[in-house]
Parts: C-alpha cells; sequence; structure tokens
C-alpha cells in the first residue's frame, strides 16, 4: 500500500529539479499526478517516464491556473494535493534589482503561489475531502540572503502567507505548509555552485549539498496523512545551515 494511494497530486515546476523528483516519490506511493510547467518538452519527457499528466501552466497566469485546476478535476474528479514548487531565483542586490527583475521574481514566485493556493482551494472544498497544500519557500524565506533582495521578498511572502492560509482554511480540512530548502543541487543554483562546492559544505553542519530527493521526502510526509495535524508550519530542509 502506498502512503499516497487514492489521493490526485498537482506539481508545478515538475518538469525537472525538486519538482520532478516530488513528482516521482508521490507517484511511487500511489498518487495519481500531474505535472505542470512552462518547459513542455521536457515536463512531457518526465510525465512520460512517471506515467503521469502533463499540463502546460505558467503559474503567473490567472487564466491558465483556472483551466489546468478545472482540467485536473475533469479529469481525476478530485485535487487533494498542490505542490508548489515552481519558481526562478535570479541573484541581484538591492542596488542592482531592475524594477523588471523584481515584477518578474514576484509575479512567478508570490503570485504563483497565491493564485495556485486560491484556485485549488475553491476546488478542495467543491470536493469535499480536506487537502495538502504545500508551498516551496527558502531558508532565504526565513532569514536575509545576501544578494537576492526580490526572491528574499517573495520567499517571506510564500512562509507568511502559508501560515496565514493554514488559520483561514482548517475548517475546511485542508492544511497548509511551508519547506524551506538550503542549497539543493538543480539547475537553479548550478552556475552559483560551480568552484564554490567545498566552501559551501565547509559552512554546514551536515556535510554534502542536499539532492532533491531530501525535498521531495518532506513533501511527501506532508502530502500524506501522516502529518494530519501539520498546518502553518515551516518544515526547513537544508542540512543544518539556519539553526
Ligand atoms: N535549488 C535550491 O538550492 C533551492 C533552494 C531554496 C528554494 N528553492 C526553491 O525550490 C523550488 C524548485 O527549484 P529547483 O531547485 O528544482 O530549480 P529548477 O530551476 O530546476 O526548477 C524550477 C522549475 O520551475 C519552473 N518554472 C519557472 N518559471 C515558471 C513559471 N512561470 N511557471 C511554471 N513553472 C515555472 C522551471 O521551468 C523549472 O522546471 C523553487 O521554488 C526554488 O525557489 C530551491
Amino acid at each position: 500500500m502506498g502512503e499516497l494511494d487514492g489521493k490526485v497530486a498537482l506539481v508545478t515546476g515538475g518538469a525537472r529539479g525538486q519538482g520532478a523528483a516530488e513528482a516521482a516519490l508521490f507517484a511511487g506511493e500511489g498518487a495519481t499526478v500531474v505535472i505542470t510547467d512552462v518547459l513542455d518538452e521536457q515536463g512531457e519527457k518526465t510525465a512520460g517516464e512517471l506515467g503521469c499528466d502533463y499540463l502546460h501552466l505558467d503559474v503567473s497566469s490567472e487564466t491558465e491556473w483556472e483551466s489546468v485546476v478545472a482540467d485536473v478535476v475533469a479529469r481525476h474528479g478530485r485535487l487533494d494535493v498542490l505542490m508548489n514548487n515552481a519558481g526562478i531565483f535570479k541573484p541581484a542586490q538591492l542596488l542592482n534589482t531592475s524594477t523588471e527583475l523584481w515584477d518578474r521574481t514576484v509575479a512567478i514566485n508570490q503570485t504563483g503561489v497565491f493564485l495556485g493556493m486560491r484556485t485549488a482551494a475553491r476546488a478542495m472544498i467543491d470536493a469535499g475531502n480536506g487537502g495538502s497544500i504545500i508551498n516551496t519557500s527558502s531558508i532565504a524565506g526565513l532569514e536575509g540572503g545576501f544578494g537576492a533582495t526580490a526572491y528574499g521578498a517573495t520567499k517571506w511572502a510564500v512562509t507568511g502567507m502559508t501560515k496565514t492560509v493554514a488559520k483561514e482554511l482548517g475548517k475546511h480540512g485542508i492544511r497548509a505548509n511551508s519547506i524551506h530548502p538550503g542549497a539543493i543541487v538543480t539547475d537553479m543554483i548550478a552556475e552559483m555552485v560551480d568552484g564554490k562546492e567545498e566552501r559551501m559544505i565547509s559552512r554546514q553542519p551536515i556535510k554534502r549539498l542536499g539532492t532533491p530527493n531530501d525535498i521531495a521526502e518532506m513533501a511527501l510526509f506532508l502530502a500524506s496523512d501522516r502529518s494530519s495535524y501539520c498546518t502553518g508550519q515551516a518544515f526547513t530542509v537544508d542540512g543544518g545551515v539556519h539553526g
């Protein structure tokens, strides 16, 4: 028996990285998984390998959210787990942050999470089965992260929205929690890590960088009924960096 038997999960940004690992673990535990992304070719490939559906979804688009969630409910009858994973990370200190970079980062990392929670929560309430919303923040959403003003602002917003929404949706049996990854080796930080891996590891209690699967394991816990008494909480998975 799988941990997620009978559940339907939507994973944003699931074509690669942490989202792909989450989709794989969820599917392996019996969930019906729908992967979404803007990288259609890679998304189709990942979904094909996992035996999942793939749908195009730019998380910053309200109309795309409406049609994707409606499509998931039409195909599978319900939505139980929303894994808000999609995000961008374009490092820039305050003085070098263009308004364009600020707006784009907010649109994807913050508005994308808001739209996803609102659209999915409506569908979850209509279905009447409760649900689990998992938002991907960062340790940059728990402390100051040098050199990424816009990113840090959006990840703190995710931390705050999660706590607020958890208080509003609990009465519908919907839980909302955030995951706070440290340095996880994916395409997102490949350039940042290049040549600096040993120095980064030397600052960590656990002497390795994280893998997408480290995050997927926490996501699985939060998606499953094992975490049924947890909501509004921030779960850090960072090798002990933030403490
Ligand atoms: N890798 C890290 O060290 C790290 C640390 C802390 C938090 N995070 C967060 O983890 C999440 C996953 O990142 P990752 O490390 O797997 O990086 P990644 O770049 O491999 O994956 C991000 C995914 O989001 C998708 N995406 C980007 N813009 C999108 C949009 N507008 N609509 C839909 N999808 C979009 C990308 O196409 C990609 O598939 C992000 O929210 C990121 O901010 C990552």
